[in-house]
């Protein structure tokens, strides 16, 4: 599995629990017709962005463009077994069809809008140094080192590169109460759990915003 050479070890054992859930189904299931498929991406369209830039609504819609299929697969189902709290998010996921849901992940992986922007410029370059080199004195890892050098993402690494600065920030700074709720049941996000802890908001700040300038 590409995931494991990053990991420290008290981290593979999630990551092999992980794994095999994921390949439980052998077969591909049913592709949704065409129809079903276009109106269902125009729904998420209408938070997520156009091309899936994103969009400062209501409440900050998320960037889905070019986001890796394995991470958004798995957040839907997170949203739908209430690992991942969302109230939007657990009833929109819980509507999909498992060949829905496969058909979607492909179909934001493929789109490749402009970052819709917005951050504090300043903050750029201390946030690209946390990024590269992470927080020695914090036990903070590079981010680049899981993530990618481009932020880009790999399997259940998302990319975070063009990611809302401010959603960035909400989820480094809510991470305990929204993800990994399922004590029965853990997942991919007890990986970055410490890592949340090790930032202090100015730091958090700085990075979303040089994530958030990434194209
Ligand atoms: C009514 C608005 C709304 C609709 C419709 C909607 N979403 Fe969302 N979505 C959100 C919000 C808000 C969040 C952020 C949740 C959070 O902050 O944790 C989100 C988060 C997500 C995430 C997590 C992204 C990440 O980076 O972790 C994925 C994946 C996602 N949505 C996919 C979809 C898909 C696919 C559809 C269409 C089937 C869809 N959404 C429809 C509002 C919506
Ligand atoms: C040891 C590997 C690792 C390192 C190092 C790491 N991350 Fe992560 N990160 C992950 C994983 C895995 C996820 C997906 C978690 C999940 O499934 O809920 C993630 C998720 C995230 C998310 C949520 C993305 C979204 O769309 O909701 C953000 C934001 C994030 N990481 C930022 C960072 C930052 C900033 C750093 C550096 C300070 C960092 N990460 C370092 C592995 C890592």
């Amino acid at each position: 599995m590409v995931i494991g050479k990053y990991f420290s070890t008290q981290m593979i054992a999630i990551s092999v629990a992980f794994a095999t859930a994921g390949v439980a189904s052998a077969a591909e299931p049913a592709a949704p017709s065409k129809q079903e498929f276009d109106t269902k991406v125009l729904y998420c369209k209408t938070c997520h962005g156009l091309n899936g830039e994103g969009f400062r609504g209501a409440s900050i819609m998320p960037r889905l463009a070019g986001q890796q299929p394995d991470y958004v697969e798995n957040q839907l189902k997170a949203f739908d077994e209430r690992r991942r709290q969302n109230k939007i998010m657990a009833n929109v996921s819980h509507a999909l069809s498992p060949g829905m849901l496969i058909a979607l992940t492909k179909y934001f992986k493929d789109l490749n809008p402009k970052p819709l922007g917005g951050a504090p410029k300043d903050l750029v370059p201390e946030g690209k140094k946390i990024f590269d080199e992470g927080i020695a004195a914090k036990d903070v890892p590079a981010c680049a080192s899981c993530h990618g050098p481009q932020a880009k993402g790999e399997g259940q690494f998302p990319r975070l590169a063009g990611q809302l600065h401010d959603y960035i920030f909400n989820k480094l700074t809510h991470w305990n109460t929204e993800r990994g709720q399922d004590a029965k049941n853990p997942d991919s996000s007890a990986i970055m759990e410490p890592i949340t802890h090790g930032l202090t908001e100015p730091q958090i700040k700085a990075v979303a915003a040089y994530l958030s300038t990434l194209e």
